[in-house]
């Protein structure tokens, strides 16, 4: 249904990476590509220590991590592409840098490849229009972090994507272990519509003095049953991903209430990125 056998991956960092092991460890031969090549040997460590995890945690046989390893990639030149069937994008949340890496990609690929974006928010269409005589083909398939625990794929179609290759996406979720669920192309979509204001209201009611980072996050853990407060999340996530969420979502809703809080920006100039930099709301060892 699918018709994918080879997926290959851009960018090597939290998304790219998890995406890569979840293809790999779900039978298809998986290329990630990165042009940095610390990212790429970083993102090997982690898949290998994962996938010795999940054998470990009795959610894999010996064979299977193996073949799983068997089957990744890594490479700093992106022709190592050119044979994949889909190709999903995870790099920066940069519409610029975006297109250009799918405009020097698509006159490479073949006629059926289906190229997506794991965009958090920016407009489909958009990206698209890099690509121009292969809209019909190009899709937003939007994974949550991290990818080897989270359920869902969020379906975004451009106004040109074609219904097979919704369908052919919606079938490749399910064979990656994902329910596959359709929204359609407005900034952030439905996921950080709803999630980024809330974050983003705890970082104003941070900066406003109304509680410490701690307990704004324990007030929303034990009172909302958050697996991890909206500031932790954030650190997770990465602060610059979530400014870049919300400059789109202002922009490309037209609402200033989209406006990123002045306090996570600071954060951001610091180069307090969260997990990535080991320093974000909160420190990590
Ligand atoms: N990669 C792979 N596996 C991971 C992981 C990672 N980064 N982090 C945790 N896990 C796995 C662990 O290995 C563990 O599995 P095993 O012990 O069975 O091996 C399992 O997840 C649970 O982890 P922990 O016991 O260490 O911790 P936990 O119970 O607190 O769960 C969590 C961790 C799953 C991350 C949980 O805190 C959670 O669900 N947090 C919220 C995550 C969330 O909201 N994600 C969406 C972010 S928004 C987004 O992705 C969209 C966007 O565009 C920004
Ligand atoms: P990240 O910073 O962890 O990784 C990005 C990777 O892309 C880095 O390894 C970097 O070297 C590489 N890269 C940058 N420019 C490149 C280029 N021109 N060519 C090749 N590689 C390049 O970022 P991330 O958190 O994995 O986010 C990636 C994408 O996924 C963003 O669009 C983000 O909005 C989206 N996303 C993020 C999350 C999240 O929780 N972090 C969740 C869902 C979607």
């Amino acid at each position: 249904m699918h018709g994918i056998e080879q997926v290959g991956v851009i960018g090597s960092g939290q998304m790219g990476g998890g995406i890569a092991q979840v293809a790999a460890a779900n039978g298809f031969e998986t290329v990630v590509y990165d042009l940095d090549s610390a990212a790429l040997g970083r993102c090997k460590s982690l898949h290998e220590k994962l996938l010795s995890r999940a054998v470990e945690k009795g959610r894999m046989t010996e064979d299977q991590s193996k073949d799983a390893r068997a089957r990744l990639t890594y490479s700093d030149r992106i022709s190592e592409l050119h044979g994949a069937d889909i190709v999903i994008e995870a790099v920066v949340e940069r519409a610029s840098v975006k297109k250009e890496i799918f405009k020097g990609l698509a006159g490479s690929v073949s006629d059926r490849t289906i190229l997506a974006s794991n965009t958090s928010s920016i407009s489909i269409t958009d990206l698209a229009t890099s690509v121009s005589d292969k809209a019909d083909r190009f899709i937003g398939m939007h994974f949550f972090n991290p990818v080897p625990v989270m359920k869902l794929v969020e379906v975004i179609n451009g106004l040109a994507t074609s219904k097979e290759t919704t369908e052919r996406v919606i079938a490749l979720s399910a064979a990656m272990g994902k329910t596959a669920v359709p929204a359609n192309d407005r900034a952030g979509f439905v996921s950080n519509r709803i999630l980024m204001p809330m974050i983003n209201e705890a970082f104003y009611t941070w900066m406003e003095g109304v509680a410490e980072p701690e307990h704004i996050d324990e007030i929303m853990k034990l009172g909302m049953a958050h697996p991890m407060g909206p500031l932790r999340l954030a650190d997770f996530i990465g602060l610059d991903t979530c400014v870049h969420i919300m400059e789109v979502m202002a922009e490309g809703l037209n609402n200033p209430r989209y406006r990123a809080c002045p306090l996570l920006k600071q954060l951001v100039v610091a180069g307090r990125l969260g997990d990535k930099t080991k320093h974000g709301v909160f420190k990590y060892d």
